[in-house]
């Protein structure tokens, strides 16, 4: 089946299996890269002593729950998210409620929250824009989101030698679905519109850059277990072999300069209007 023939449930549906067959790789090699930016974002959110209600949409295996607990002590903070094994990790080391549940229809009270974290989840919505709606309906007016997309994205020159190798071994390239929707969501201009369209106001968008130095080892776990991981699985187990061992002679004595990865990325603050403000 096609891509483009599968509803929009059934596309979400096999993300969040993805994600549950990679949770513990995920969870390993690819949270510790991201999780600072994440921790940056909460930085900049009205978390507080006095805050007593705070959502983490798409928390996965609950990697930013520590940060944000930190930052509102006495808060009950709930985290959800759409895949079972990552949950499944979430729940062996967090006793905060957590639920699952699609961050497009959220099963959850209006005007409950006064902070939601939205940390690397939109660009992987066939409906993000219901997301952020949401996200605005069950926070209190007046409340806060923060959100993080990606931008721009440079891989390590390794990763290129497992593409080339992949691709000599005549690899599938596997298309996934809702996978890669970053259009939605990478740029200034895109961000600040689906937050007016979801009835935000006081919008702050801003860019970050990140840099990761990868150890050679576990850039190579990281392709094994994640990145390369489909198309490796798609070919029968002797190429498959042949190819991790060509792959491996090639970046035999490789220097740090080819584990560097850059990335840039796109965050964003913005308020639930307060229209009962306004009245009075
Ligand atoms: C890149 S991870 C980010 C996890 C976490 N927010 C962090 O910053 O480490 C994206 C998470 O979004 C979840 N996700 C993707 N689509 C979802 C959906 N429709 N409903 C709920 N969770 C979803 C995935 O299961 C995954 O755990």
């Amino acid at each position: 089946m096609k891509v483009a023939d599968l509803t929009a449930g059934q596309q979400t549906a096999m993300l969040a299996d993805r994600y549950s067959q990679r949770a513990q790789a995920y969870d390993g090699l690819w949270s510790p890269v991201i999780r600072p930016i994440g921790e940056r974002l909460i930085a900049r959110l009205p978390l507080t002593a006095d805050t007593s209600h705070v959502i983490d949409v798409g928390t996965g295996a609950g990697s930013l729950l520590p940060a944000i607990q930190l930052a509102a002590p006495s808060a009950v903070v709930v985290g959800i998210d759409r895949s079972q094994g990552m949950l499944r990790l979430a729940k062996e080391r967090h006793s905060c409620p957590l639920a699952l549940m699609d961050v497009q229809r959220l099963a959850l009270p209006a005007n409950r929250f006064e902070v939601a974290i939205v940390a690397f989840v939109l660009f992987h919505l066939p409906w993000p824009e219901q997301c952020l709606a949401e996200v605005n309906r069950v926070l209190q007016p007046g409340g806060s989101v923060g959100t993080v997309t990606w931008g721009s994205e440079t891989e390590p020159p390794a990763s290129a030698i497992w593409d080339d190798e992949l691709q000599a071994a005549g690899a599938r390239v596997i298309q996934l679905p809702a996978v890669d929707n970053r259009d939605c969501c990478d740029s200034t201009q895109k961000m600040t519109t689906l937050l007016e369209q979801a009835g935000f106001v006081s919008i702050n968008v801003w860019t970050e850059s990140i840099e990761h130095r990868w150890r050679p080892e576990d850039h190579f776990d990281y392709q094994l277990r994640m990145s390369s991981r489909l198309r490796l699985q798609s070919l029968d187990v002797q190429d498959r072999e042949s190819c991790i061992n060509r792959v491996r002679d090639r970046l035999f004595g490789a220097d740090r300069a080819q584990y560097v990865y850059r990335g840039e990325v796109f965050m964003a603050t913005a308020v639930k209007a307060d229209h009962s403000a306004r009245k009075h």
